[in-house]
């Protein structure tokens, strides 16, 4: 009688640990696709998308020291879809990314230089940075009454050398801005190479 009611408990307790253990690997996953004014990554840490398909973090390559802002496949990390920080490596793994005190987000280098920023114009006041599952980063200001709300900034305006399924390539006629994939220049260093994919757009022919 007295085992019966202590295998109940044990089972109990299980299951207790079993629902927190499920309840915080869920809260986790869901926590950091998106990161907020206060916060910021450094190197060893990354942003993942919802549905757990890309993440952001700082990487390096070969025996380079270099270390780089991208993103990447999680299941592939050596497959990496965008680099924010190409023209600009930081020196060792000292970078750190966060929000500049005017609302754009920066890379900064170990005596808080800037290496990269998302050049926003805009000033906003509750800006968030949110990987998406198409493995966009995006900023967006979480305080904007409507859910449509255009974002303010997203990396495929800046696409690296990969092309993703809701990438798109062209002009864009709204902002004037050209997207176009620039190959790196080798295997191990993301810099611009030569090579450097454009769509000529005869006049007349529409794009977004
Ligand atoms: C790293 O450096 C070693 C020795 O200098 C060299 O043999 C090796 O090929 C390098 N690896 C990469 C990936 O560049
Ligand atoms: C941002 O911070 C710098 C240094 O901390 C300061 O000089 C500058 O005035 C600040 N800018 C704004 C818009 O708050
Ligand atoms: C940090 O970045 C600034 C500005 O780009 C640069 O002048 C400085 O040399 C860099 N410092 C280090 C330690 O890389």
């Amino acid at each position: 009688m007295e085992l019966e009611l202590r295998r109940g408990h044990l089972q109990t307790m299980a299951k207790i640990a079993f629902i927190l253990f499920v309840v915080n690997a869920i809260g986790l996953s869901l926590a950091a696709n998106i990161m907020g004014t206060n916060q910021s990554i450094s190197c060893g840490e990354t942003l993942v998308s919802s549905d757990l398909t890309f993440e952001l973090g700082f990487f390096t390559r070969g025996n380079s020291s270099m270390s780089y802002l991208g993103i990447w496949y999680k299941f592939s990390p050596q497959t990496v879809v965008w680099v924010a920080n190409r023209d600009n490596p930081l020196a060792d793994r000292n970078g750190v990314i966060r929000f500049s005190n005017v609302s754009n987000l920066v890379v900064l280098n170990q005596s808080n230089g800037v290496v990269w920023s998302s050049k926003l114009s805009r000033v906003l006041r509750n800006l968030v940075a949110q990987l998406l599952d198409s493995g966009s980063l995006v900023l967006w200001d979480k305080s904007g009454s409507s859910v449509d709300e255009a974002y303010s900034w997203q990396s495929f305006d800046y696409p690296t050398d990969m092309l993703l399924p809701s990438l798109k390539l062209g002009l864009n006629l709204k902002t004037g801005l050209e997207w176009h994939l620039t190959a790196w220049k080798s295997i191990n260093d993301p810099s611009p190479g030569d090579y450097i994919n454009v769509l000529k757009l005869s006049s007349g022919s529409t794009s977004v």
